[in-house]
């Protein structure tokens, strides 16, 4: 009762072998939000301000804290991830700030830590929310006097390190439960930056599955994979509770179950297809007798539009604006309330122009 022999011959290979491009991640989107967030990496990228991250898991806090590492004048310099949720408490601070031999048990080496490792680059302090109290005043002393001291040491080492802090969870909550320190929160959140959820910037969906799509055809240029409009249409729709990772990870997954590299809604999950919602509404080529809500769709097709025409441009507004004839202050008012063209999105919009 052999039921061996070729397991999963359906499903296509996709070769992981070739490296992926991680070192520069872009920062792909064109969402109202994503351009201002754009703006103000720009702006803080240059100086060495103390910057927080906020945002839920997956929505790309790493990816922004990536960006302002490449856009500072350290982005020849180690750019260093530290999770401090992942790494045991007892550990954190010798893994930070580096150890003297016998400095507690098993530690039977001097040990350099993350922030000399960083030397002349960023840290990225990730799940900042996790680190222990005692190692939050010593944090702050870092950051008020640029200086660390190993474990078991009585020697302040100077260290020249941008410090990048994420948080998952709203940080000024843990500091009104008294599980984070008030003065390290406001050293910290010099410059705030919020990262939105994936569901309040629905019109980066089909962008970000193109890129990611893109991502793997790198990898295997023998497949040009295509998502069809139903399919791209429930993928708008889904509420993405893992933001863009989950995005990323269910591309990547139907990328490889799908069939003649087409994309389509048969190969979605349950949860993708149980909750349908009208997330792009069909423009309709003469008015149906039952009529139509001229609003919202004057609105979807504009914001398509709007979208497309970014997308032709590679995100130039100017190009933009004048692909739709459209004068370019027109143009930038018009891409502020398209992010209303996003399912459950206010009914607010009046045409001014
Ligand atoms: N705007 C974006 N453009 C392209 N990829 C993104 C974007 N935001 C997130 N990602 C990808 O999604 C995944 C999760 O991002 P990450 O920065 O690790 O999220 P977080 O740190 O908020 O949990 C990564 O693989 C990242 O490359
Ligand atoms: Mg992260």
């Amino acid at each position: 009762m052999s039921l061996s022999g070729k397991a999963g011959s359906e499903v296509k290979r996709v070769d992981f072998e070739r490296p992926v491009n991680v070192v520069e991640k872009a920062l792909i989107g064109q969402h109202p939000a994503i351009m201002k967030l754009r703006a103000l990496i720009e702006k803080v990228a240059p100086s060495d301000v103390t910057i927080l991250i906020s945002g839920e898991s997956g929505v790309g806090k790493e990816v922004v804290a990536r960006a302002i590492h490449s856009m500072s004048q350290r982005h020849g310099l180690p750019f260093v991830p530290v999770n401090c949720a992942a790494i045991p408490r007892d550990l954190l601070e010798s893994e930070m700030f580096g150890h003297e031999r016998g400095a507690f048990t098993g530690a039977s080496g001097t040990r350099q830590g993350l922030f000399t490792a960083a030397g002349g680059g960023t840290i990225l302090l990730d799940e900042i929310g996790a680190m222990p109290m005692e190692l939050q005043a010593k944090l702050l002393r870092v950051l008020e006097d640029g200086e660390v001291r190993p474990v078991g040491s009585d020697r302040w080492t100077r260290v020249d390190v941008r410090v990048i802090a994420a948080s998952n969870t709203e940080l000024a909550a843990a500091v009104r439960k008294g599980a984070f320190r008030e003065d390290l929160f406001y050293r910290l959140q010099v410059v705030p930056i919020v990262v939105p959820p994936m569901r309040e910037r629905r019109s980066d969906i089909p962008l970000l599955v193109d890129h990611f799509l893109e991502c793997i055809q790198a990898r295997t240029p023998a497949q040009k994979i295509t998502v069809t409009r139903e399919a791209m249409v429930q993928l708008w729709s889904y509420d993405w509770p893992g933001n863009v990772r989950e995005l990323e990870n269910m591309v990547e997954r139907l990328a490889i179950l799908c069939d003649d590299s087409t994309i389509d809604t048969r190969i979605l999950p349950p949860a993708l297809t149980s909750k349908p919602r009208p997330a792009v509404i069909e423009i309709p080529a003469s008015l149906p007798a039952g009529g139509v809500n001229l609003q919202s769709l004057v609105r979807e097709l504009e914001g398509r539009l709007i979208n497309d025409a970014l997308k032709q441009t590679a995100g130039n507004k100017q190009a933009a604006a004048k692909l739709l004839g459209l004068k370019r202050t027109t143009f930038a008012a018009k891409l502020r309330r398209s992010g209303v063209i996003a399912p459950g999105a206010a009914d607010d919009d009046k045409d001014d122009d």
